[in-house]
């Protein structure tokens, strides 16, 4: 039975080491040293072009190395061969992490406090408590309800918005675009958790923007395609929105031109909000593996025709 890695590099050393304790029986391979492609029976894998994948006959199951899923191209990989996504701790603790690092650096007004550093200037800002904030989160999925659950523990006001209607404890829930509007006009902070779809590309425009009360924040930590960068620029020049931060960008890498890096209300981060720890999701994927043998469903199967 052969595996593939072939993802981040300077992860690949902890992924083998793990095979290699806890399933002696499996042939785990790390991309360059792939011997025969024939043997391959399981790919883990952050791109999958075409042609690689058509290099892989025997392929039974592709595991993206990440928790999205839209860089894949569906059509290259042929329908009998399930496509899972990354669904493990690290990925979850690393989002709540950051998203909570933003929430709370908007809510206690640190980009204030920075920007003030070069004058020496000491200007104490009001510091409303975070029962008086309303955070929002589009995407209720793994991580939106991960993240919801922890700020929770803050004490803001939570909303969350879905495709479908999710219940989470002490947060109010909205579904649908019919309820889009009702989500936004309370949020002081909105967040986007959301996956990237035909449908959900470039759903933060000034639209969304303009439904957002005065002096809002928005933290997208989803893909950058999902922001229109235009849109966000026009709402933070007119004063409509407060600040932006801005974990994914479109394009990645951000070229040094770009506008954003020296937007004094946008903070940009690398694609950095979460990324999967292989000391977490090796047991993960090892479960997984066990469930495919066994025939039972694998835990983070993509439907094909919803896009994530
Ligand atoms: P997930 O579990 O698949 O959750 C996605 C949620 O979005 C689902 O609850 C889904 O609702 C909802 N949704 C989908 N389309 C929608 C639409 N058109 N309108 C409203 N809601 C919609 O995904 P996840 O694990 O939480 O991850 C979310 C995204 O985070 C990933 O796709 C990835 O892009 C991003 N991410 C970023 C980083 C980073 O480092 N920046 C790291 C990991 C992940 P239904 O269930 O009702 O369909
Ligand atoms: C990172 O962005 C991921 O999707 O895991």
């Amino acid at each position: 039975m052969s595996i593939l890695y072939r993802s981040d590099a300077p992860r690949a050393a902890a992924w083998a080491s793990y095979f290699a304790e806890h399933a002696t029986d499996l042939d785990f391979r790390v991309w360059p040293d792939a011997g025969n492609l024939e043997e391959v029976e399981y790919l883990i894998a952050w791109q999958a072009p075409a042609e690689f994948i058509a290099a892989l006959p025997n392929l039974k199951v592709l595991f993206s190395s990440g928790a999205g899923i839209d860089h894949v191209d569906f059509s290259a990989i042929p329908e009998h061969i399930p496509i899972v996504r990354m669904v493990e701790p690290g990925i979850i603790d690393g989002m709540i992490e950051y998203v909570s690092l933003a929430v709370l650096a908007l809510h206690r007004d640190f980009f204030d406090y920075v920007s003030m550093q070069p004058t020496g200037t000491w200007d104490p800002l009001e510091v409303p408590p975070a029962s008086s904030r309303t955070v929002g989160v589009m995407g209720l999925g793994v991580l939106g309800k991960a993240v919801l659950e922890r700020l929770a523990t803050f004490g803001f006001r939570l909303r969350g918005w879905n495709r479908s209607p999710r219940q989470i404890v002490g947060v109010e829930s909205f579904a649908g675009t019919d309820q889009l509007q009702q989500f936004l006009v309370g949020c002081d902070i909105l967040i986007c958790l959301l996956p990237l779809t035909e449908a959900t590309a470039g759903i933060l425009d000034r639209k969304i923007f303009s439904s957002l009360p005065k002096g809002a924040s928005i933290i997208n930590v989803a893909r950058g395609l999902h922001l229109v960068n235009e849109d966000l620029l026009e709402a933070l020049n007119s004063g409509h929105l407060s600040r932006a931060i801005l974990d994914v960008t479109d394009p990645e890498p951000m070229p040094p031109e770009h506008p954003f890096w020296r937007h004094p209300r946008i903070f940009v981060t690398p694609h950095v909000a979460s990324m999967t720890q292989p000391e977490t999701a090796a047991p993960i994927l090892l479960d997984n593996l066990r469930r495919h043998w066994r025939g039972e469903p694998l835990i983070g199967l993509i439907d094909r025709s919803r896009g994530y």
